[in-house]
């Protein structure tokens, strides 16, 4: 497996794998790797010829009072667990040489980033969809793969490649969840076992909204569960899958999200309603 932390030695190596035809998978992440990102790893060994993994934990897409400086980091262990997951290459780049001196090339997804998360997290999509511009155009990947577990990103993301053109395909897995229901997140290591307890509150509210529901009362009661497991709700919403526009009405399709806080933890869950 190879190792880069140079962004033009990376886009090098790939744009040789294009040259001798290989297909090119990109699974970006920002480390601390977990059975989610792995299985994300998996999938794209079976659509591709080489897996390029990269952790990066981007700090254009935190905000000034979030957690970029403990964000959890392990190098070493996300080497061997890429390795064992059959990676071909990772790219461990440092933020000096993603974003150089006086960087100043952003891009804004205008309509699908708005609420939600990126409501919440101003900036947050900007960041998140610059650096991922920049992974795919260093990595001359065919396919991007990411989880459902981040919908909104998902859809930003899928956003962005069909209005920039982006020749690629983007294919989003399904959320991992541990034994209990609570979806992975290398957030979950700042939650302790009590707290870990009450989260799983959120697998059960994104679960509980069916067809034909009034958002507005389904939605009033999810929230009700949720402050009353100890957790502090940052949004519960029954939108559109697609458009990410409220639903009044719970439809097929519809994309349940929350995120809510554990202590100081942001999480994050959602499902789809059947
Ligand atoms: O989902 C994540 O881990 C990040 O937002 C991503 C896509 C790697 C961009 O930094």
């Amino acid at each position: 497996m190879k190792k880069f932390t140079d962004p033009a030695i990376l886009q090098k190596w790939c744009a040789n794998q294009k040259k001798k035809g290989n297909k090119i998978a990109l699974v970006p992440t920002m480390g601390y790797l977990h059975e989610g990102h792995l299985s994300l790893i998996r999938e794209a060994k079976k659509r591709a010829d080489i897996v390029v993994v990269s952790v990066f934990v981007n700090p254009v897409q935190f905000g000034p009072n979030e957690d970029y400086d403990k964000y959890p980091r392990d190098e070493k262990a996300d080497w061997k667990k890429c390795r064992e997951a059959g990676a071909s290459a990772v790219f461990f780049p440092t933020k000096e040489n993603m974003y150089l001196d006086r960087h100043s090339v952003y891009i804004n997804e205008e309509d699908l980033s708005l609420g939600l998360c990126g409501a919440r997290r101003p900036g947050h999509f900007r960041g998140v969809c610059t650096v991922v511009a920049k992974l795919f155009n260093l990595s001359h990947c065919d396919i991007a793969i990411f989880g459902q577990k981040d919908y909104q990103q998902a859809q930003v993301i899928k956003r962005m490649v069909r209005d920039l053109n982006f020749d690629l395909e983007i294919v989003v897995m399904p959320i991992v969840r541990e034994k209990s229901g609570l979806a992975m997140s290398s957030r979950n290591t700042y939650l302790d076992e009590d707290m870990r307890k009450k989260a799983l509150v959120l697998s059960e509210a994104v679960r509980t909204p069916k067809a034909g529901d009034k958002t507005a009362v389904i939605s009033k009661k999810c929230i009700a569960k949720i402050e009353k497991a100890g957790l502090k709700i940052d949004y519960f919403e029954c939108v559109d899958g697609a458009t990410l526009v409220r639903s009044a009405k719970i439809k097929k399709g519809d994309a349940i999200l929350v995120a809510a806080f554990a202590g100081k933890t942001r999480l994050i869950d959602n499902s789809i309603v059947k």
